[in-house]
């Protein structure tokens, strides 16, 4: 099979996102060229370990890729191999598939696993770990939550979806005197909310770390109004919630590890609003459009390096290491550190308090 070359594997778990395929591209890249080891990759996350699906990767089949969304190799935000979800007799049952997972790879004679993904993907990495499987991480998810690096890939280009969503939002709410509403993705964590609201020129931006106060929203809009400001652009991410109040549920996904699923907060933002100020008001949910499309320059560039440095870290035997991003220096932080407490916004940031010295109201004061 692999002969006297090394051979590495890698997977994409969770949520696609821009940028992913250029990871992928990029560890392939770096083994292959800088090392000659040989690459497999596993269909649909976790699933690919425990259903025995991977394909070894070439030039070819990662020639072409950098700029394309999604992830080649198919993902999964369920498969958990400590935790298999299966239904039998029409009760799902959980079952620990580690064993089966290890030897699958002792057979592929696998010296290394990349893990690309997001607070799910690397602690089921982690566990994997526990169990003896030499893995390291890549940081992964639009919602840029995972703690251990100063940013995620995918975050950028989903801001740059979102920017560009709020951008032409602005020209109905300028002509048309509205409140325009986008709900954004962000579950617990604002980032995604705050940095597109922020570049875009939201006025009123509603995060999950800040419970927000209708009135106060609505008293903004109206006292906008009276500046002269006929419109608003209100920013509200999916896990925002009102004071006293909880985040809006829109599906339970039994078999995921994660069952949840946000959604609808902007209508019910967007609905009060109007009903107490008076003023007309249309709502978007940008959804998974801000998953989709091509990665920012930016995305690119960090995918690559993220690639390149997780197979450094294999060649240098630091498993259990996730790649990070600390100022503008790739480095790696242990993926223990990493999981098991998402990176919320800080609220005395300095990026809080930029949006509020422009003005920027996030309904709480
Ligand atoms: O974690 C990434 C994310 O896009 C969240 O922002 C969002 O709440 C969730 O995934 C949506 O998951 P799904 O693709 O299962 O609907």
């Amino acid at each position: 099979m692999a002969g006297n070359r090394k051979t590495i594997g890698i997977l994409t778990g969770g949520g696609d996102c821009p940028g992913i395929n250029a990871v992928i591209r990029a560890v392939a890249k770096a083994a292959m060229n800088d090392h000659n080891w040989r690459i497999v990759g596993f269909r649909d996350g976790y699933a690919g370990l425990v259903m025995r699906e991977s394909v070894v990767l070439t030039n070819q089949s990662v020639s072409n890729i950098l700029s394309v969304g999604g992830t080649i190799l198919g993902t999964s935000n369920k498969a958990d191999p400590l935790k298999w979800a299966e239904w039998l007799d029409g009760k799902l049952t959980f079952f620990d598939k580690s064993k089966d997972v290890l030897a699958y790879c002792d057979e592929l004679e696998l010296s290394a696993l990349v893990c690309v993904g997001g607070d799910g993907t690397l602690s089921i990495a982690n566990r994997l770990l526990d169990k003896g499987l030499p893995v390291v991480g890549i940081p992964k998810t639009i919602d840029n939550d995972l703690s251990g690096t100063d940013i995620t890939f995918g975050h950028d280009s989903a801001v740059a979806t979102a920017v560009d969503a709020i951008d032409k939002l602005h020209t109905t709410a300028q002509s048309h005197h509205r409140v325009m509403v986008v709900e954004v993705m962000g579950r617990y964590a604002g980032w995604l909310a705050l940095c597109s609201g922020l570049a875009g020129g939201g006025d009123i931006i509603l995060i999950p770390e800040i419970p927000y106060d209708i009135e106060k929203v609505c008293r903004t809009v109206v006292d906008r109004a009276g500046r002269g400001k006929l419109f608003s652009i209100v920013v509200v991410a999916e896990g925002a919630e009102p004071i006293g109040g909880e985040k809006v549920v829109q599906q339970m996904i039994a078999d995921s590890p994660d069952p949840i699923r946000l959604g609808g907060i902007g209508k019910i933002v967007g609905n009060k609003i109007e009903q107490m100020t008076g003023v007309e008001t249309r709502v978007t949910i940008l959804g998974h459009v801000q998953r989709g499309g091509s990665p920012t320059a930016f995305d690119r560039i960090l995918a690559t390096k993220y690639g390149v440095g997780a197979v450094e870290l294999i060649e240098k035997k630091q498993f259990g290491q996730m790649v990070c991003l600390r100022g503008n220096d790739i480095q790696s932080v242990p993926i223990a550190e990493a999981v098991g407490k998402l990176k919320l916004v800080p609220t005395d940031s300095e990026l809080m308090a930029t949006a509020r010295s422009v003005g920027t109201e996030f309904g709480d004061s």
